[in-house]
């Protein structure tokens, strides 16, 4: 294992950009490949075969570039996928669910924690179980906000369309009486503003509110650090882009996730 070699990170698209930010700010020496999977996008729609077999056609490529661990970007991935990715190859396979779970249990004090995420990961139960590790006295009522994944791609992340559906999906937690709400979705976070705007208003003022791509990117440093896996440059980590569709676009959304600007990203065919 070379220590600096750089870390491989995939989402269905340009959702786990949050995560790549998150990872750059937690680790700022640290090589980055993101690959986004841009022309199969959206995972989060698709059966838990099918997001396997992009999953694996996503590590096989980052794997062949050398990289030295992957971080599954991606929430409906995370769902479904990581055990079988740690079967096919031989590397570390962080995932983003476990560190979301654990921050819900560690910020609710009721114990009741709501999940917004895809219909994928809502269907595979993964925050539910992932929570259990933690506490078995929480409760979660996870939820699928499909609607939530095209209004971050389009931008649409202020006014009264995603309020309206952001109110939609809150509803059912407020009849559960969560008090912890969990972005379980990569392109959540760039909703959160108005997220938390809204379940402030409808879910109680003291509402906490948990992205997955924080707590992801400090384990992710975490574990680097205990295995002596951290990179040893001290020059700022490089940041490389690919995607399988659609490079221009992805370049033009990208900064907005990235919160920096971003280099040119190259297509790649899986
Ligand atoms: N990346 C997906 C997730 O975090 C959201 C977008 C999609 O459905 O592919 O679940």
């Amino acid at each position: 294992m070379n220590r600096n070699a750089p870390l491989g990170v995939f989402d269905s698209g340009l959702g786990g950009l949050t995560v790549a930010r998150a990872l750059r700010n937690a680790m700022p020496n640290e090589h980055i490949i993101y690959l986004g999977d841009t022309a199969r996008v959206p995972y989060g729609t698709k059966g838990a075969a099918t997001v396997i077999r992009y999953a694996i056609g996503c590590a096989k490529h980052l794997v062949e570039r050398g990289v030295k661990a992957i971080v599954i970007a991606c929430n409906t991935v995370s769902a479904v996928a990581p055990e079988r990715l740690r079967v096919e190859f031989d590397l570390p396979v962080l995932s983003v669910i476990e560190p979301g779970a654990r921050a819900a249990v560690e910020a609710s004090v009721t114990g009741r924690i709501g999940v917004l995420a895809t219909t994928g990961t809502v269907a595979a139960g993964a925050y539910a179980r992932a929570v259990q590790q933690y506490s078995t006295r929480a409760e979660v009522t996870s939820l699928a906000a499909p609607l939530l994944v095209p209004l971050a791609e389009e931008g649409w992340v202020f006014g009264e369309v995603p309020n309206l559906i952001i109110d939609r999906y809150l509803l059912p937690l407020r009849d559960a009486h969560v008090d912890t709400l969990v972005l379980g979705c990569t392109h959540y976070p760039l909703l959160r503003p108005a997220i938390e705007e809204r379940a402030k208003l409808l879910l109680g003022q003291s509402v906490k509110v948990i992205d997955s791509a924080q707590s992801a990117a400090a384990d992710v440093a975490t574990f680097l650090r205990d295995r002596d896996m951290q990179s040893n440059r001290t020059d700022p980590g490089r940041l490389e882009l690919l995607v399988t569709d659609l490079p221009a676009t992805f370049s033009m959304i990208a900064s907005r996730f990235l919160g920096e600007d971003v280099p040119t990203a190259k297509q790649i065919n899986l």
